[in-house]
């Protein structure tokens, strides 16, 4: 895209991870320059420049090896919203996991809806970002964990209905990442953010095995955050009762497709917004 306010569109590379981070920081989102990297190494990830160079707007499309990719990363500097950016930009990462074979899926904001929503994206679910403070010690690593990097891999597709080798290696290979799992039958991953630790994907057979699995994290009493789907009642009224609050929802949502891909009912608590 080249506008009339001369806005020039570029594809991200390595090495854009320090600005890209000044603008998810704008927006108050949690992640590391690791996570653009991320997007920036894996997928599509487009910017837009101002005349001064300025990176103003990203947006993101993830493959992933399966049925679908994640759109992503959609932000709008403050001063520039309004002005159809954020609607273009997904319409191009849309385009290009369409080219892939992909479905596109989203994880929306309330902002981001209604942008996506014209553009026909349909809600599958909601899930609640539930978020607590602290100003404790990280967590420190649990024992030795049943379930190895094969189990993961696998009881994270199956829920989630895609297969994201690249995604779980690298939260695994992070030195302050957790995990903890019952037996090989579920998991759940704590990892350090740049506003506050998220535990997700949280993986299991039943709400009691993920309550469990969530009392073992060693959350102590850093800030931490979690989004679990609406339907998981047990684990909100937990959640509340440890001092947790709603800070917003979101809403998982499919090109022309209502129905959620993998077994939403193993799904306890995403990787987050951005990665589904
Ligand atoms: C959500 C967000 C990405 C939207 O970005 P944006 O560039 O303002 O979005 P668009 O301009 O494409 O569309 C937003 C609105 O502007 C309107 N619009 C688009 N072009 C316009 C124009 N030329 N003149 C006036 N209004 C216009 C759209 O119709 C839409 O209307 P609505 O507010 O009634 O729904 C932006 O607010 C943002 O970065 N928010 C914080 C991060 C976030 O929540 N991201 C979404 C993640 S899912």
């Amino acid at each position: 895209m080249a506008d009339s306010e001369g806005l020039q569109q570029v594809r991200l590379t390595p090495g854009d991870e320090a600005e890209a981070m000044a603008l998810s920081r704008e927006a108050g989102w949690n992640q590391l320059p690791g996570d653009w990297r991320h997007f920036i190494e894996e997928g599509q990830t487009l910017g837009l420049r101002d005349r001064s160079g300025r990176l103003v707007a990203t947006g993101a499309a993830l493959p992933y090896d399966g049925p679908f990719g994640f759109v992503s990363m959609v932000i709008v500097s403050e001063t520039m919203r309004r002005r159809g950016l954020a609607t273009s930009l997904v319409e191009e990462c849309t385009r290009h996991l369409r080219q892939l074979g992909l479905v596109p899926i989203l994880d929306a904001t309330e902002q981001g809806q209604p942008v996506y929503e014209r553009q026909g994206f349909l809600p599958q679910f909601r899930y609640d970002r539930w978020e607590i403070a602290g100003d404790g010690p990280a967590p420190v690593n649990a024992p030795a964990f049943p379930a190895g990097p094969e189990d993961i891999a696998r009881l994270d597709s199956g829920a989630f209905g895609a297969r994201r080798p690249a995604l779980l290696t690298a939260f695994l290979s992070r030195p302050d990442t957790i995990v903890v799992s019952e037996g090989t039958s579920g998991f759940a991953l704590l990892r350090r953010g740049s506003r506050a630790w998220q535990a997700g994907p949280v993986i299991s057979d039943t709400e009691d095995a993920a309550l469990r699995l969530l009392g073992r994290l060693p959350i102590g009493a850093v800030p931490l955050f979690i989004d679990v789907p609406q339907r998981w009642r047990k684990i909100g009224a937990w959640l509340k009762a440890q001092g947790f609050a709603i800070q917003r929802s979101f809403a998982r949502m499919g090109l022309h497709r209502q129905a959620p891909f993998g077994r939403p009912d193993t799904l306890f608590a995403t990787a987050g917004p951005e990665f589904g």
